[in-house]
């Protein structure tokens, strides 16, 4: 992407948005269906697959270790993996783009591998920690061969030809982390042991028993979830159905309880506990979301949501909520500056290493448009009101997610609202624009 040159977009209040819709394929199994199907013996047909621009870097990464991977039409894509451990030594190195998740995954998967590899991103992610990941991929024999400042991006791991399993407890909720560990410890002997004291996204291990390994996930402690993998399994080959994102389905479904007399459908949102922490808040909140219709996808459950305006009020969301809404708290906050009373958001440590600092982007994107906000330790506290006043000039910082929250802002503020740059949108939601216009979301 040319950061250099920046497109600006603005969102201003118009008719109510109506219509139906389904939002592409979830940006965390796609990486993970690309990743792991590499890691097979044999090919992989996978469909519903979110061609945004992280997910492409992932799947370059792939093809430059050597698996063969073919987009064969709209979201269908088909993998040729090259086993557990077959990793070809990649000739240049590895460009993840904006992305943490393709990155992280493919440092884990790559550790258990006796090969040499130059992981790289852009602006954005050469800023975010790599050393959380990097802490038990060493315990398992990889090593840090360079780095920029910090242990960040560009940086060079050598994997281990012989890894070894290990038992971690995870210090920080990250599905990312977890997924790291599980992904080094498919190379290794024995069982490879993650402890995390607050369940994350449980994706990688879904998609691991998809593929035949055996793992198991207990609960742990009140939040937590132990999870155990035994090492140097065959993968087999098993076709996967990509759900659609819930943190996608987010934005048009808040813009939906925040512009009067909206009404939308949501088709076959992804509806896995651990992913819809803001579904439940926002039901706090008063919003009227209904579930039309439920089923399995792609051993997911996805629902249909009906979503009609709503006049929210404030609430406390509990810090322990946060890894199942860990990417919606820009929206989030946005649905709270439209609601009566205080919203206050406790335990949002982990939004200051995202694709920007989200805790203060979010104050900034709710202050310069007129919102009361005020940041205490890591708890976020939006003052909400009916009305807000708009009107001002939204800094996205490379991020996705403020970028599509702030336009969500400005379809329901007295005044437009209007964002630097568009461009990272394309990361997480390729025709975010489009769709929204198709429901009759004013851009320009
Ligand atoms: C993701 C995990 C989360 C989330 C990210 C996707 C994943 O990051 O913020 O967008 O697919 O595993 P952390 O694991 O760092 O919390």
């Amino acid at each position: 992407m040319n950061s250099a040159v920046l497109t600006p977009l603005t969102a201003r209040r118009g008719s109510p948005l109506k219509g139906r819709i389904r939002v592409p394929g979830d940006k965390s199994i796609s990486h993970r269906a690309l990743i792991l199907a590499a890691m097979t013996v044999g090919e992989t047909a996978i469909s519903g697959l979110l061609e945004g621009e992280d997910v492409l870097h992932t799947a370059d990464a792939m093809r430059a270790l050597g698996a063969r991977v073919e987009r064969t039409g709209e979201g269908l894509w088909r993998v040729h993996g090259v086993g557990v451990g077959g990793f070809a030594q990649p000739s240049g190195s590895l460009d993840f783009g904006n992305s943490g998740t393709g990155c992280r995954l493919a440092l884990g998967a790559v550790a258990g591998c006796g090969i040499t590899a130059t992981f790289d991103g852009d602006a954005s992610l050469r800023t975010r920690p790599m050393r959380r990941v990097l802490d038990p991929l060493e315990k398992m024999g990889a090593r840090v061969i360079s780095a920029g400042e910090g242990d960040r991006l560009p940086l060079t791991l050598q994997g281990a030809a012989d890894p070894m399993p290990i038992t971690y407890e995870s210090p920080v909720p990250s599905a990312q982390l977890k997924s790291a560990v599980l992904l080094a410890g498919l190379a290794a002997p024995g069982e490879t042991t993650v402890i995390e004291a607050e369940a994350t996204r449980d994706h990688t291990e879904r998609l691991l028993k998809h593929f035949g390994a055996k793992i198991t996930s207990k609960p742990h402690g009140e939040h937590g979830r132990r999870i155990v993998l035994q090492g140097q399994p065959e993968l087999e080959p098993s076709n996967v159905v990509v759900p659609a994102d819930p943190s996608s389905a987010a934005f048009p479904l808040v813009a939906a309880l925040i512009v009067p007399g909206s009404e939308l459908i949501l088709d076959a949102v992804m509806t896995n506990a651990l992913r819809t922490g803001l579904f439940a808040t926002l039901k706090e909140m008063g919003a009227n979301i209904e579930t039309l219709a439920t089923r399995d996808d792609g051993g997911e459950e996805v629902a249909d949501l009906r979503v009609t305006a709503s006049q929210l009020k404030g609430v406390v969301v509990p810090p322990e909520r946060a890894p199942s809404m860990i990417d919606e708290y820009l929206i989030l906050a946005v649905a709270a500056s439209f609601a009566e009373g205080v919203t206050r958001m406790r335990g949002l440590k982990e939004l200051r290493v995202k694709e920007s600092d989200r805790l203060e982007a979010t104050a900034d994107m709710l202050r310069v448009n007129g919102v009361i906000v005020e940041i205490e330790g890591d708890d976020l506290i939006v003052h909400g009101k009916s009305n807000v006043a708009g009107g001002g000039e939204v800094k996205t910082h490379m991020d996705h997610r403020i970028a599509m929250s702030a336009l969500m802002m400005g379809l329901a503020s007295d005044n437009p609202v209007r964002i630097d740059d568009s461009a990272f949108i394309a990361t997480s939601f390729p025709d975010f624009t489009g769709l929204m216009r198709s429901l009759g979301a004013d851009f320009s």
